[in-house]
C-alpha cells in the first residue's frame, strides 16, 4: 500500500498544515482550496497589519503544500476574493505555472464605497509549465429566460453553432449560489457543487485524486465522487466533517451519460467535455436544421437519465445540538443561523 492510500476517499478532521505532512510529493491530480477569507473587521492599524501579514504568511504555507503534493501533470485552484488572490498569485508564480484567472460572476460582500465587487476569482495554475491535463468544456447556450431565444446575436452564422453550446471561457456567469431559506443567511462559504464539477471536468480524469484542504461540508469531495474521481478532504470542524461523511455515504458515482462524465444541475446538463460530444449527442434532441437553435433548445431525450438527488437526514444529537432534525438534499445548500449553527 502506498502512503497516500490510507487518505483516499476520506474526509479527515484536523489542521490542514499538519495533515499535509502525511501526503507525499507529486501524489494528487488536482488541489482546490477555498480558505477562510479573513474578512473580520479590524479596529486598529497595528492589529490590522499584523492580521494581514499573519494571514498571508499562513496562506503561503498551505499554498506551498498544495503545489508540493500536486503531480507534475496536475492543477492547483485557489478560490478567494480578488484582493487575496493578487498575493496568492505572487506566491504561486514562484512555485507553479499560471494558466488562468477565472472570474466567477457572483455577488460578493460590499467592501466600501468604490466599485461594487461582483466576482470571485479562481486562480488556475499547472504544477509545471507544460504537460498539465486541461480539457475543453462546453456549457449550454445562454437564452432569454421568458422567450427562450439565444441571448447572443450570431447573425447569419447560426447554422455553424455547436448544438450543445459554446466553449467555456474564463468568465463564468451561469453558476449561481442557491438560497433556499430566504429568512436565514446562507452559509457564506459553501460553494455551489456544479462549480466544483466544472473544475474537476476541466482538469482531471476518472479515478484521479482531488484534494481539498478546507473541505467545509464536503462540496469538493461530493463532486469528485459523483464524477468518478477519488477525493481527500481536510477540515478543522468536526460538525462539518460529520455532515460531509453523511452526504458522501449517500453519493454515487453516477454523473454520467453513457461513458461520459457530465455535470447535471436541476433538470439540465450544464457542463460537458468537448471531446465527449460525439458520444453524448445520441442522448439529446438536436434542433433541425441547426439554425433553428435560435428558438429551439438542445434537450435531453429522456429526463430520467438525470440522477435523482438523495435525501440525507442529519440527527441533531450527534451533529447540531439544539436544532430540530431536518432533511437535506445532496448538492443543495445548507443554511446557517446568525451564530453559525447549521440549519438543514
Ligand atoms: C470557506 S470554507 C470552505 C467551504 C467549502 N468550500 C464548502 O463548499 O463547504 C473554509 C473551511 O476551512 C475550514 N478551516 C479553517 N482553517 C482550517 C485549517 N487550518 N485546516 C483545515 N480546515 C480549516 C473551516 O472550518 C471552513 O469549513
Amino acid at each position: 500500500m502506498s502512503k497516500i492510500d490510507k487518505y483516499i476517499n476520506q474526509i479527515i478532521q484536523g489542521d490542514c498544515l499538519e495533515l499535509f505532512k502525511d501526503i507525499p510529493d507529486n501524489s494528487v491530480d488536482m488541489t482546490f482550496a477555498d480558505p477562510p477569507f479573513n474578512l473580520k473587521k479590524k479596529y486598529t492599524s497595528y492589529n490590522d497589519s499584523l492580521e494581514f501579514q499573519e494571514y498571508l504568511d499562513w496562506c503561503e504555507q498551505w499554498i506551498f503544500e498544495m503545489v508540493r503534493v500536486t503531480k507534475p501533470t496536475g492543477s492547483i485552484f485557489l478560490h478567494n476574493i480578488p484582493k487575496w488572490l493578487t498575493y496568492y498569485a505572487t506566491f504561486l508564480n514562484k512555485y507553479a505555472s499560471f494558466k488562468h484567472w477565472i472570474a466567477w460572476d457572483a455577488p460578493t460582500a460590499p467592501m466600501g464605497k468604490s466599485l461594487q465587487p461582483a466576482h470571485y476569482g479562481i486562480l488556475f495554475y499547472g504544477k509545471k509549465e507544460r504537460g498539465t491535463k486541461i480539457y475543453e468544456l462546453r456549457h449550454p447556450h445562454k437564452r432569454d429566460r421568458k422567450q427562450g431565444y439565444l441571448l447572443k446575436d450570431y447573425g447569419g452564422k447560426k447554422d455553424k453553432l455547436h448544438p450543445f453550446g459554446p466553449l467555456i471561457s474564463d468568465v463564468w456567469t451561469d453558476i449561481h449560489r442557491i438560497k433556499h431559506n430566504k429568512k436565514r443567511d446562507p452559509h457564506p462559504c459553501q460553494l455551489p457543487i456544479h462549480l466544483l464539477d466544472r473544475l474537476i471536468l476541466l482538469s482531471t480524469n476518472e479515478n484521479d485524486v482531488v484534494l481539498d484542504p478546507f473541505s467545509g461540508t464536503g462540496t469538493t469531495a461530493i463532486s469528485a465522487k459523483r464524477l468518478g474521481r477519488k477525493y481527500i478532504g481536510f477540515e478543522l470542524d468536526n460538525e462539518y466533517v460529520e455532515i460531509s461523511k453523511r452526504k458522501l455515504e449517500a453519493t454515487e458515482p453516477n454523473f454520467k451519460l453513457g461513458n461520459s462524465w457530465v455535470s447535471f444541475y436541476l433538470n439540465d446538463v450544464i457542463t460537458i467535455r468537448n471531446d465527449d460530444w460525439n458520444e453524448l449527442k445520441e442522448y439529446f434532441v438536436i434542433p433541425e436544421p441547426i439554425k433553428t437553435i435560435d428558438l429551439k433548445k438542445t434537450v435531453l431525450k429522456d429526463k430520467k437519465l438525470i440522477p435523482k438527488p438523495k435525501e440525507v437526514v442529519y440527527k441533531t444529537d450527534d451533529i447540531c445540538k439544539n436544532i430540530e432534525p431536518k432533511k437535506a438534499i445532496i448538492g443543495k445548500n445548507i443554511n446557517f443561523s446568525k451564530d453559525n449553527r447549521i440549519i438543514i
